[in-house]
Order: structure tokens, then sequence, then C-alpha cells
């Protein structure tokens, strides 16, 4: 069989809508005012993981009112299908000194915990002015490390989500809101 998907096939998956562009929306104008008011005018910077928090990273930047500078870094969890394999690759570094910035480090999920804990480590290295984590999603169900962000927008119970940056072999991060992935009347 072919490697090629049809697009019926891939709007096949699309299960159900687990949180819908308007949730999303409201959710980020509250964390941006709340990080806003925390940093009480301090410069920051967000560092977004890639790639599936480029999309979170884009509107929160856009909900956040103090000054702010935004830098990516790629890590890469390696996933066979659904399922993660616990391995953690940095493959684009951030281009800043992190030494002179107040960090939030910007994620779309937390499942196992891995890579948030990896990436973690090695800027709290950097000795920033300050480290914080905004995750988007969190599926505390699935910790093999213990990691705690200090913000989640939507805490989701184990379901593979797709969806607003959020991907199943690289499709559906354009979809703006997160959905379930799996066959529908499961
Ligand atoms: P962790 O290292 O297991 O916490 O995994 C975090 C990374 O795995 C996230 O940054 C996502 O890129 C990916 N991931 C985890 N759960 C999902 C999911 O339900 N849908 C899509 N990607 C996921
Ligand atoms: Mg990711």
């Amino acid at each position: 069989m072919s490697d090629i998907k049809t697009a019926e096939e891939l709007n096949s998956k699309i299960k159900r809508i687990v949180v819908s562009e308007e949730e999303i929306r409201e959710a980020i104008q509250k964390a941006g005012k709340q990080i806003s008011d925390s940093y009480d005018g301090r410069p920051i910077l967000l560092v977004s993981i890639l790639k599936g928090a480029f999309v979170f990273m884009a509107d929160l930047c856009r909900a956040i009112t103090v000054p702010c500078e935004i830098g990516f870094m790629c890590a890469k969890s390696y996933y066979s299908g659904t399922v993660s394999t616990g391995a953690v690759k940095i493959t684009m570094d951030l281009e800043q000194d992190i030494s002179k910035y107040h960090v939030i480090i910007v994620e779309d999920i937390i499942d196992t915990g891995r890579t948030l804990n990896d990436v973690v480590k090695l800027l709290k290295a950097r000795n920033p002015l300050s480290l914080r984590v905004v995750a988007l999603l969190d599926k505390p169900s699935r910790r093999v490390v213990d990691f705690h962000a200090d913000m989640s927008l939507f805490t989701i119970p184990d379901y593979f989500v797709i969806g607003y940056g959020l991907d199943c072999a690289e499709f559906y991060r354009n979809l703006p809101y997160i959905a379930e992935y799996g066959e529908k009347g499961e």
C-alpha cells in the first residue's frame, strides 16, 4: 500500500474536538495577562520549542504586554507512530546568550516530561536571570519523569491530540483547534 495519504484518509482521523478555538483564545488572553503582571515591565525572552509550539508561541506573544524577545529551539522527541521512544535530541539551539534574560519556555504539550526535563536542565546550566515553563497542554497521567510546568493552560486525559501546532507524522499542525486523533466512533 502507498505511504501517501489522501485528504479523505487524513480527515477521517480527526476524531473529535478536545479544545475549541474559542477556549484556546480565552485561555491565552488570561495567561498573557498573568505573565505580563508577574514580570512587571521587565523584558523577557520567550523560547519556543519547535516545531509543536510555533502556533502557541505566535498567539501567546501577542497576548503579552511586557517587552519581549523571542527565540526558538528545536527539540525532537522520537515517536514510533503515536508512542514516545524516550530519546530527546536538540537539533537547533538558541542564538541568544540567556544569562541576560528572564526566560519563559513555551511548549505545546507535556507528555512523559522527558523533553522539558532535558531542555530545562540545559537552559538552567546557562544561568538565565530566571526560568519558567508555560505549556499549552498537560497529560499528567503519562509522566515518566517528575516534571511540573509553572503554568499549563489545559489538562487533558491520555489522548493523542493533533492540531494548533501538534502533529501526527507531520500532518494536522494547521488545524485551528485541538482534536483527538483516531478512528471516529471508537
Ligand atoms: P514528552 O517529552 O514525552 O513530554 O513529549 C513532549 C513532546 O512530544 C511534545 O513536545 C510533542 O511534540 C510530542 N507529543 C506528546 N504528546 C503528543 C500528542 O498527544 N500529540 C502530538 N504530539 C505529542
Ligand atoms: Mg513539541
